[in-house]
């Protein structure tokens, strides 16, 4: 029986003192095994918030977190790397980045996680592709990794426990928002697919969870330096969330643009930019590319090649879904039943969106969750969604909204009209990255 007492660490804390490797190593332990109670995890939760940790110790819990479960170790063979974003509209770098990067050579197992309020999860828009799952146990994430070069997969209950179970008290304790817990939460999930390299997209504006650049930019220089405080060679772009990412909000609507643009049918240029400037930036850190220009024109000619389409397509039939999701992605992706489009309450020019509120309409639709346990419907969603700068009037409307039903396009059309801000004359578009670290 260890001599260990919870209430000493959380007593030191709560005094502002600095922890040492040692007593944050055994908490964590404690929080997988729970000898550490809920009470008590949610106390240390609270003098985190309230106290901040130095980088030393913000180090030391990442690790102690990725060390409670079961981390992923690789044969030889290409750089083991990945990206994570905090969460936008319209966001599906990650379905491109995957299979580009695993087409150059690198070994991409994502762990990825499900929406959540008003920003999408990568999980369901896989699970979008009919027959696609996403929960694979370590031995099947590493199979289909050696096989295709990329899956995405969820973190099933082996994978950082002690995070897990931190996270669900400190969401009972008025504890999310704390940025080293969010570093600590977010890279020790990441660092325990046994990463040789990480890229960090930390979005700000209407659309993200930091609306001030100053916070995202706090935010991207501790995760990066967290991350590399704990071996991990790291990029981080701070990037703009003033309007979607792609012209679709919604599942499946996302994975068909996420595939007209791996089979070059057609691009949203935003999509198409940031993930070049993503994987670039990574390529970096991997070693695989002189500078960001470098990594981003390797990309560029995998996409071009059309061999990130069929990574693509390998990674989707290993992960259970249709094996000719190239050739017939229009008819596989499930449609709604309601499918109009909305004209602006007057014409003019984009001047502003309420991006959060885009978000909140698919989740309204149908197609986010409020709770973590509702079910979502994959068909809804928006798509054709105005840009800042573009035109907007009864033949170029606001968006297209994919419905379940006519009573929830009705709410949704009104609620589209209240996100967009039209003005008489064109604005230009945001720059899309903000800040590179
Ligand atoms: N994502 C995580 O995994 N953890 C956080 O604390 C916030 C976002």
């Amino acid at each position: 029986m260890s001599d260990f007492d919870p209430r000493s660490v959380i007593a030191k804390k709560r005094d502002g003192h600095v922890l040492d490797n040692g007593e944050i190593a055994t908490f964590a332990t404690g929080l997988a095994d729970t000898t550490v109670t809920d009470a008590q995890g949610a106390a240390f939760a609270m003098a985190v918030f309230l106290r901040g940790l130095r980088e030393s110790e913000r180090v030391a819990l990442t690790r102690a977190m990725q060390d409670s479960g079961r981390t992923l170790a690789w044969p030889e063979g290409g750089p083991v790397i990945d990206k994570h974003s905090t969460g936008g509209v319209g966001d599906c770098i990650s379905l491109v980045l995957a299979p580009a990067l695993a087409a150059l050579g690198a070994r991409v197992p994502m762990i990825s996680g499900r929406g959540l309020g008003h920003t999408g999860g990568t999980l369901d828009k896989l699970e979008a592709i009919p027959g696609v799952t996403t929960d694979l146990s370590a031995g099947r994430i590493g199979a289909i990794v050696g096989e295709t070069g990329c899956v995405i997969a969820a973190a099933g209950p082996d994978i950082a426990p002690a995070d897990r179970r931190l996270y669900a008290l400190r969401e009972e304790s008025a504890t999310i928002e704390s940025p080293d817990l969010i570093t600590a939460s977010i890279l020790s999930k990441k660092l325990a697919e046994g990463l040789d390299a990480l890229v960090l997209d930390v979005k700000t504006g209407s659309g993200a969870f930091m609306q001030r650049k100053e916070d995202a930019l706090a935010l991207a220089r501790m995760l990066k330096h967290t991350a590399e405080g704990a071996g991990c060679p790291t990029a981080a772009l701070v990037t703009d969330m003033n309007e979607p990412l792609a012209s679709a909000a919604g599942n499946a609507l996302e994975v068909a643009r996420v595939l007209d643009l791996l089979t070059m049918a057609d691009i949203d240029n935003r999509l198409w930019d940031l993930s070049l400037a993503l994987g670039g930036a990574l390529l970096v850190r991997a070693g695989m590319a002189a500078d960001r220009e470098a990594g981003a024109a390797r990309l560029r000619r995998v996409i071009e090649e059309g061999r990130a389409a069929e990574r693509f397509a390998a990674m989707i039939a290993a992960q259970g879904g249709p094996k000719d999701i190239l050739e017939r992605y229009r008819e596989i992706l499930p449609r709604a039943a309601v499918i109009r489009a909305v004209p602006p309450a007057a014409p003019g020019f984009v001047t502003a969106i309420d991006t959060r509120r885009l978000g909140e309409i698919v989740v309204m639709l149908g197609g986010g969750r409020r709770r973590q346990e509702d079910r979502i419907d994959p068909a809804v969603g928006l798509s054709e969604i105005a840009g800042i700068g573009q035109h907007v009037g009864p033949e170029t409307p606001l968006a297209v909204i994919h419905a379940a039903s006519e009573e929830s396009f009705m709410a949704a059309a009104e609620a589209l009209q209240g996100a967009y801000t039209i003005g008489s004359r064109p604005l230009p578009e945001p720059p899309l990255i903000l800040a590179e670290l």
